[in-house]
């Protein structure tokens, strides 16, 4: 396990990106690219969002994630859904550039949503995914362009939150204390390492032996992040 600024920034990450429009968003491409999949592999699973949401969908899902305290929320999370849904659901430690025991050898998908950019080592990451993939299988993969501008993703989502009347005390409150934590992560040279736009992700993955592209776009978070969803 590793106690690093994910262990401060769990309630927080949780509580606002479960908000975010532009988060929901990308949730939504990532249940239309598994339709027809049955077991997912959520890579770097975070506090459990696009877990549960995989899991709601009728799949099954195996998470893992390398920090205690992200994995201490979708624990609780998997824990708090009815049985035969976390019959479906497992959450596990384990570390993305080495895939841990107890994760499907041949799944039908594996998602790394927002996990790569928090990585040195891709190729590895996607390698080993490659690796866990049956023929045909998908890997989803969603994250920064370059470094984030906070400032243009929070007041874009603070507008859509004012149109819809969800502008409440308690978001704004969630939202000034993430947002204090974020920009630690967002300036932090160490902490935002690899960034990619999505036609050299396509052709990084062509290279490892990933063959038909499914979709690639830059339209997430207000065109900060892309999204690129490929078959092996
Ligand atoms: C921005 S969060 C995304 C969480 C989740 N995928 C989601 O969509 O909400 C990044 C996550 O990647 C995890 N992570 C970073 N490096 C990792 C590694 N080497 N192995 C496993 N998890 C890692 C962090 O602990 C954190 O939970």
């Amino acid at each position: 396990m590793v106690d690093n600024i994910w262990t401060d920034f769990a309630q927080s990450y949780d509580a606002i990106c479960s908000q975010l429009n532009c988060y929901r968003r990308m949730v939504d491409k990532i249940l239309r690219d598994t339709q027809g999949c049955e077991t997912v592999i959520d890579a770097g699973c975070g506090t459990g969002l696009v877990s549960q949401a995989l899991v709601s969908r009728g799949l099954s899902v195996v998470g893992f994630d390398n920090n205690p305290g992200m994995l201490a929320l979708a624990l609780r999370k998997q824990a708090a859904r009815p049985v035969e849904e976390r019959r479906r659901w497992t959450v596990l430690e384990g570390d993305v550039r080495s895939f841990p025991p107890g994760v499907p050898a041949l799944a039908d998908a594996v998602v790394l949503n927002n996990v790569l950019f928090y990585v040195r080592e891709p190729e590895e990451v996607l390698r080993e995914s490659l690796a866990h993939l049956r023929p045909g299988g998908r890997l989803i993969s969603a994250g920064p362009r370059k470094r984030p501008d906070l400032q243009k993703v929070m007041t874009k989502s603070i507008e859509e939150w004012q149109a819809e009347g969800r502008w409440d005390e308690a978001l704004q409150a969630t939202t000034a204390y993430h947002v204090d934590l974020t920009r630690r992560l967002v300036t932090d040279p160490n902490e935002m390492v690899t960034f990619f736009e999505p036609e050299a992700l396509v052709e990084t993955l062509r290279r490892l032996g990933f063959s038909r592209l499914i979709a690639a776009d830059n339209d997430d978070y207000y065109g900060e992040n892309y999204y690129v969803c490929m078959a092996r």
